[in-house]
């Protein structure tokens, strides 16, 4: 049995980190309104509760034991201007669809998290942005400052982080009524848009996957002699970079009944790679909190940091409480992953290994365009996949950035999006996302790997 998770972590407070270095805060003008702010929010109801965050806790348990997989996906960046119903159900539909396939391919249950409710907040490389000599900050999300490049949307307002922590409700208010009234769209796999499967050369293979899909769910309604409810009340979890940390301070509290300090704001948070500094403050904020929690992990960690990470963020060693989001790149995950996986695995950490092959493989176009090629995103899963499996570990989960539209950011796959499309309906303000074709080709030829590997 794991050890009982520890209640009183030492030298903690929900403001204590308000004492380390904090990377990647907002400078709003002064006087400010975000104390005021900051107290609103604190009053306000939380957003998901201490029983669902210890739920999705104990399956990324399950996770880290090889019985389940964990599908984290959204959004880089949630905006306000997309909070509504098309856009939300949309994304809820491919990750649905998503985690079928999954399901299918490697015969075990899916976790679902999304990238939604709560993704407002971004790191920036640079705190400023210069156009034709003028410099403005940096736009860093809608939780703290508008995209438009004027002094009025660029500079931070606090009253951003109630619109926020608004829109985060209604997202999750839809997202919650969506799957308790059932989901249609599942049922009919014949019906996903899947036309892209025929220029594959896994074309075979991808229509055998989805018609036993449809076979499994008819059997199940069969024997349930009605429609399969239980698939549609599928759980459903949230996540976002904790990177504001007023704003989760602010929703970080006590519940009547269980100990600990939930940060409430969201099931999931996780650290950005930009703000994993062991001394810290988004570390020391994350250290105290009761959630499950993950980090993300670029090129320069070593294992003598991922060591200290662990030790500080999950000194009870207990599994689902520690999430590794690793995002080397398809050119160095095979030098960087291994030690990595070694160093813990010799000290007996309990870690989910969950692969983002979205953010080492950023680059930018002869004609400063940002986007992702397929082939390396699909490079980085594979060779994640094997490096685990080789080492004695096992990938856990896969964490990647997708709408449910069809828009061209990224390179690549069977639909054949070249460089030259990706003008033609590039809508992201930050990082390109796999558009639903992309995201669906990935998971096929993910849960394809994993049937291939259990034979
Ligand atoms: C992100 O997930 O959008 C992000 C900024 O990632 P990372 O911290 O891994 O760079
Ligand atoms: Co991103």
């Amino acid at each position: 049995m794991p050890p009982e998770p520890k209640t009183d972590v030492a030298g903690w407070s929900p403001t204590s980190w308000q004492a380390k270095p904090a990377a990647q805060q907002p400078v709003y003008p002064v006087p400010n309104d975000l104390p005021a702010t900051l107290q609103q929010l604190a009053k306000l109801p939380p957003l998901v509760t201490s029983w669902e965050i210890e739920n999705l806790k104990h399956q990324l348990a399950e996770a880290t034991r090889g019985e389940r997989f964990l599908l984290q996906g959204g959004d880089c960046s949630e905006n306000f201007e997309d909070c509504e119903s098309s856009a939300i159900a949309s994304k809820l539909k491919i990750l649905l669809q998503m985690s079928l396939v999954l399901v299918q391919g490697g015969k075990k249950r899916v976790i679902r998290v999304g990238r939604f409710a709560g993704q407002y907040a971004k790191p920036r490389s640079e705190a400023a942005e210069t156009r034709n000599g003028v410099s403005l900050p940096s736009y860093r999300g809608d939780m703290i400052n508008r995209p438009g490049f004027t002094l009025a949307e660029r500079t931070p307002d606090p009253s951003l982080l109630l619109r926020a922590y608004e829109r985060s409700g209604l997202t999750i208010n839809f997202i919650r009524s969506l799957i308790d009234g059932g989901f249609a769209d599942l049922h009919h796999p014949e019906y996903w848009e899947l036309g892209f499967v025929d220029n594959s050369p896994h074309a075979a293979d991808y229509t055998r996957m989805v018609e036993s899909i449809g076979e499994s769910l008819r059997f199940m309604e069969t024997l349930a002699g009605a429609v399969a409810a239980d698939i549609n009340r599928v759980d459903f979890f949230t996540s976002h970079e904790g990177l504001h940390l007023y704003y989760e301070q602010a929703q970080t509290r006590q519940v009547p009944r269980r100990p600990g300090w939930y940060n409430l704001s969201t099931h999931f948070p996780w650290i950005g790679e930009r703000t994993r500094a062991l001394n810290g403050a988004h570390v020391e904020f994350f250290r105290g909190i009761a959630n499950p929690i993950g980090v993300k992990i670029g090129p320069t960690l070593t294992p003598a940091d991922a060591l200290a990470l662990v030790e500080t963020l999950n000194p009870q060693n207990e599994p689902g409480r520690l999430t590794f989001i690793h995002r080397f790149g398809a050119r160095q995950v095979e030098k960087c992953l291994p030690p990595l996986v070694d160093a813990l695995r010799s000290h007996g950490k309990h870690i989910l290994w969950c692969c983002d092959p979205m953010h080492g493989n950023t680059e930018t176009t002869k004609n400063h365009i940002k986007t992702r090629r397929f082939d390396n995103i699909l490079f980085e899963l594979e060779a994640s996949y094997r490096i685990l499996k080789d080492r004695g570990a096992h990938l856990g989960g896969v964490h990647i950035e997708l709408t449910g539209d069809n828009v061209t950011e990224c390179i690549g796959g069977a639909s054949g999006v070249t460089e030259a499309d990706l003008t033609r309906d590039y809508r992201t303000f930050l990082d390109p996302r796999l558009n639903y074709e992309q995201a669906m080709e990935i998971a096929l030829l993910l849960a394809r790997l994993m049937a291939q590997n259990q034979k």
